[in-house]
C-alpha cells in the first residue's frame, strides 16, 4: 500500500427487501419539490413507480416527472432535464433505475444552474461544478455500474461520436441509495448478465495495475470470487435472492472508490467500450465483454505476475510446475470460460462493430496510461480487429 490517498464516501445506503421503507425518512431532509426521473417504463410495468409515488405523495411532495432517460443518456436529454429542473426549482432529484438514470440525475444536478455549456465544461474539459448543485438520491433497479455510490456520470454525444464519463466530487454523489435486490428480478437476462460483466470489468480495471502488495487487490479478489459464485447461481435461477443480493452488494463495492485506494488503475477496456458505445449505442456491459479477452491477451505480457496471481487467487488454478506466463494464460482462459457460461457477447461484430467503423471507433477512444502498458492508437485498432 505505497500510495497516498484520501478516502471518504458520503452516500448513505439502505440495503435489503425492506429498504424502500426508509425513503420517507430521507425525503424529510429535502425541500418540497422532487424531480422523479426514470427510464423507458420498466418501473411502471413492475410496480416500483406506484410504490415510490405513493411514498412521495404521503410525504406531501410536489412531483416533477422526467421520464424517458434512455440507456446511454444523451447530451440532448441532459439539457432537457437541466431546463426542467431549473424551471421548477427542484430541491431533490430522485433517480429510479439503473446506471443510465442515476448518471443522468448527477449530470442534471450540476447542469440546471450552470451558466456554461455543461457538455463542454464537465465532459470535454473535465472541470468541477462551480454553481448550485441539486442533491441526488436514488433507487437502484439494475445492478452493475456502481453509480449508486460514486460520482460517475457518463453522457453520450452522438453528433460528436463521443461517450465520456466525468467523475464528480462528493457534492454530486447520491446522498442516499436504496438497494432492494428484489427490484432487479424483472431485468431481462441480457441486461442482467451485461451488468454482471460490468462489475467484473470494474474490478479488473482497478486490479490490473501497480506492483506493490496492496490491500485493495485482496479486496478486489474477494469481490471477484463472490461475483463469480453468485453469477453462476443467478443465470440458472434469476430470482435467487441470496445470489442477487450478493451481486448487488458486490457491484456497489466494486466501484464506490474503495478498491481504487493506492492503485493506478487501468480503465482501457472501458475507454474502448465507451467508444464502441458512442458509435453503436450498444449495452455498456456487452461492449466491455466484447473487447476484454483480446485486450487482456495482449496486455498480460506487460503484467505477467499479476495475471498469474489472478489465475491462482481468483480462479483457483493450481500453480504447480507452471511458469507465470502459463498461469497468466490459464487465468484469461478461465475468465473467457466464465463469460461464455454466463452468456455475454464475445464478439464486437454482434454489437455493430465492423471493418468500416473501426477507424472511427479507435479515433474516439481516449488513450490512458495507468495500467501495465501505454497503449497506442494502432494497438487499439488491432484489439478491435481481434474482437470482431
Ligand atoms: O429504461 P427502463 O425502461 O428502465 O429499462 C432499463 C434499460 O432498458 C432496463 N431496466 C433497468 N432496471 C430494470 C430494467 N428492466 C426491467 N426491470 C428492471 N428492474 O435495463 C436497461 C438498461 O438500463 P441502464 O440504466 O442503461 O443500464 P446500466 O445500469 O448498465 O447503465 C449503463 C450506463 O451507465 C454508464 C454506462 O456507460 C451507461 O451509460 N456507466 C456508469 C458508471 C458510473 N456511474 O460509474 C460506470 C460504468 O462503467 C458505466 O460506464
Ligand atoms: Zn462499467
Amino acid at each position: 500500500m505505497l500510495g497516498n490517498f484520501k478516502y471518504s464516501n458520503p452516500t448513505k445506503l439502505y440495503f435489503g427487501d425492506k429498504s424502500l421503507d426508509f425513503l420517507s425518512e430521507e425525503l424529510n431532509r429535502f425541500g418540497p419539490t422532487v424531480m422523479l426521473t426514470y427510464g423507458g417504463g420498466s418501473i411502471k410495468r413492475n410496480g416500483i413507480y406506484d410504490q415510490v409515488t405513493a411514498i412521495l405523495h404521503e410525504a406531501g411532495k410536489t412531483i416533477v416527472e422526467l421520464p424517458g432517460v434512455m440507456p446511454n443518456p444523451t447530451v440532448e436529454k441532459l439539457m432537457e432535464g437541466a431546463r426542467v429542473a431549473r424551471e421548477n426549482n427542484v430541491d431533490l432529484i430522485l433517480a429510479v433505475g439503473g446506471g443510465s438514470t442515476i448518471d443522468y440525475a448527477k449530470g442534471v444536478s450540476v447542469s440546471a444552474w450552470c451558466d456554461e455549456d455543461p457538455w463542454e465544461k464537465y465532459y470535454l474539459r473535465q472541470e468541477s461544478p462551480s454553481c448550485r448543485i441539486i442533491p441526488v438520491g436514488c433507487i437502484l433497479t439494475m445492478v452493475g455500474t456502481g453509480s449508486e455510490m460514486n460520482g460517475g456520470s457518463v453522457i453520450t454525444n452522438h453528433n460528436q461520436g463521443l461517450k465520456i464519463g466525468k467523475v464528480f466530487d462528493e457534492r454530486v454523489m447520491p446522498r442516499f441509495a436504496i438497494l432492494n435486490p428484489r427490484f432487479t428480478f424483472t431485468l431481462p437476462h441480457y441486461q442482467m448478465v451485461a451488468g454482471f460483466f460490468d462489475i467484473m470489468s470494474h474490478l479488473m480495471e482497478q486490479y490490473f495495475s501497480g506492483d506493490d502488495d496492496n490491500t485493495s487487490d485482496y479486496l478486489a479478489e474477494g469481490l471477484m470470487r463472490s461475483l463469480i459464485s453468485g453469477s453462476r447461481i443467478a443465470v440458472k435461477d434469476p430470482t435467487n435472492y441470496e445470489a442477487r443480493s450478493n451481486i448487488m452488494w458486490t457491484a456497489t463495492w466494486a466501484l464506490n472508490t474503495l478498491i481504487k485506494c493506492g492503485k493506478r488503475q487501468d480503465w482501457m477496456v472501458h475507454m474502448i467500450g465507451q467508444a464502441i458505445g458512442a458509435h453503436t449505442d450498444a449495452t455498456h456491459g456487452m461492449t466491455l465483454a466484447a473487447v476484454s479477452i483480446p485486450y487482456y491477451r495482449f496486455v498480460s505480457q506487460f503484467g505477467t505476475d499479476k495475471f498469474a496471481r489472478f489465475a491462482t487467487n481468483v480462479w483457483n488454478i493450481r500453480p504447480d510446475g507452471k511458469t507465470p506466463e502459463q498461469l497468466a494464460h490459464e487465468g484469461i482462459n478461465a475468465l473467457e470460460s466464465w463469460m461464455r457460461e454466463i452468456g455475454v457477447v464475445m464478439k464486437s461484430s454482434e454489437l455493430g462493430v465492423n471493418e468500416q467503423n473501426i477507424p472511427a471507433i479507435a479515433q474516439s477512444t481516449i488513450l490512458l496510461n495507468s495500467g501495465f502498458h501505454q497503449i497506442t492508437h494502432d494497438e487499439v485498432i488491432q484489439i478491435l480487429h481481434a474482437s470482431l
